[in-house]
């Protein structure tokens, strides 16, 4: 039986003293959410710095910075839901949560178009060299306009090589059209609607990487794809190609991306993540030809408002017994 109280609605069956069930939220996501965001449940804040608690919590809405294994649901005996407050999941144990059949939430959809927009951010800032030219503003170091001074790639009519075509996939390949690019992509399934909108091809990996002038990675973090982009996938682009990750950083192989870029094969970076966040290496946030970002793809108001909000719907419809909006089905 559930009865309205002045914080909400009470669960009387499963809190027969009216206390409200206890759900773990990340801090962090304080400011995005309305007052009271969980009515009915008490709210209980914590950093990501803090471990996660061993507790009665019902439910979770962590950050990608919280790892959520084993060990963590061990200590969680009460846990009804995990939801992400993030697209990917690579923090949480799937197999764990599965064994202990508590449903994995996630939050798509609402951080498609900020996360593209970031990619092309990168793409345009990359190809163009715009950190070589705000350092040598910053340096004094400009002696005035020069017809062969910081040239770069002209994206029209260059081909876009878009590694794993999903939600935001497919968004950095919508706007590539209006760049006038080609697109190609590689995918585990062919994508007709796509294609029919931007009239990308799809194609094998070592063809992506010889035929692109851009490649940019949009791939979860798995066991499959982790360290995918190193010295052999480097040395299949077209020397002098652009490599582009607002994905998952431990897809990269950092020495092997330096390396590479040094030795001109690729000829520029853009990054968004790294393998070890937030320890990032100096070699390629220093490299002229890098621009390198804190993980900020999903960072707009509205998408990050937009993803605290969804997780938040996702944890009560589970806590709810109705169906989650968002979920992980691994
Ligand atoms: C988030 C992300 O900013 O959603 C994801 O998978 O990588 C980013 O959009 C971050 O992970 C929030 O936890």
């Amino acid at each position: 039986m559930t009865v309205p109280s002045q914080e909400g609605s009470v669960d009387l069956k499963r809190n027969p003293g009216g206390s409200r069930p206890r759900v773990l939220i990340a801090a962090e996501l304080e400011s995005l959410l309305p007052e009271d965001p969980l009515p009915g449940y008490e709210p209980v804040w914590i950093s990501t710095r803090e471990p996660t608690p061993i507790g009665d919590y019902v439910a979770v809405i962590p950050l990608l910075s919280r790892r959520m294994g084993e060990e963590e649901l061990a200590g969680l005996p009460d846990l009804e839901v995990l939801a992400q407050c993030a697209v990917g999941y690579d923090n949480i144990d799937l197999a764990a949560a599965a064994r202990r059949g508590i449903p994995v939430t996630n939050t798509p959809d609402v951080l498609t178009d900020s996360t593209a927009d970031l990619t092309w951010a990168l793409i345009l800032a990359v190809a163009r060299r715009m950190k070589e030219g705000q350092d040598m503003l910053a340096q004094g170091a400009w002696e005035g306009w020069r017809p062969t001074q910081l040239l770069g790639m002209e994206l029209n009519g260059s081909v876009l090589g878009i590694i794993g075509a999903g939600r935001i996939g497919q968004a950095v390949g919508r706007r590539g059209v209006g760049f006038g690019m080609r697109i190609l992509y590689t995918d585990s399934e062919p994508r007709p609607a796509f294609e029919r909108a931007t009239e990308a091809g799809r194609v094998d990996l070592s063809h992506l990487l010889a035929e692109s002038d851009v490649v940019t990675v949009h791939l979860p973090s798995t066991p499959d794809t982790r360290g995918l982009f190193g010295a052999e996938v480097f040395s299949l682009m077209k020397p002098g190609a652009l490599f582009i990750n607002t994905a998952r950083g431990d897809l990269v192989d950092e020495g092997a991306l330096l390396t590479a870029l040094d030795q001109g094969v690729v000829g520029g970076a853009g990054l968004d993540v790294f393998s070890h966040e937030p320890e990032v290496p100096p070699e390629l946030v220093f490299h002229p030809r890098v621009v390198a970002l804190p993980h900020i793809g999903s960072a707009t108001t509205k998408t990050r408002r937009a993803m605290a909000e969804l997780a938040v719907r996702n944890a009560l419809a589970v806590l709810d017994g109705r169906e989650p909006l968002n979920p992980v089905t691994g």
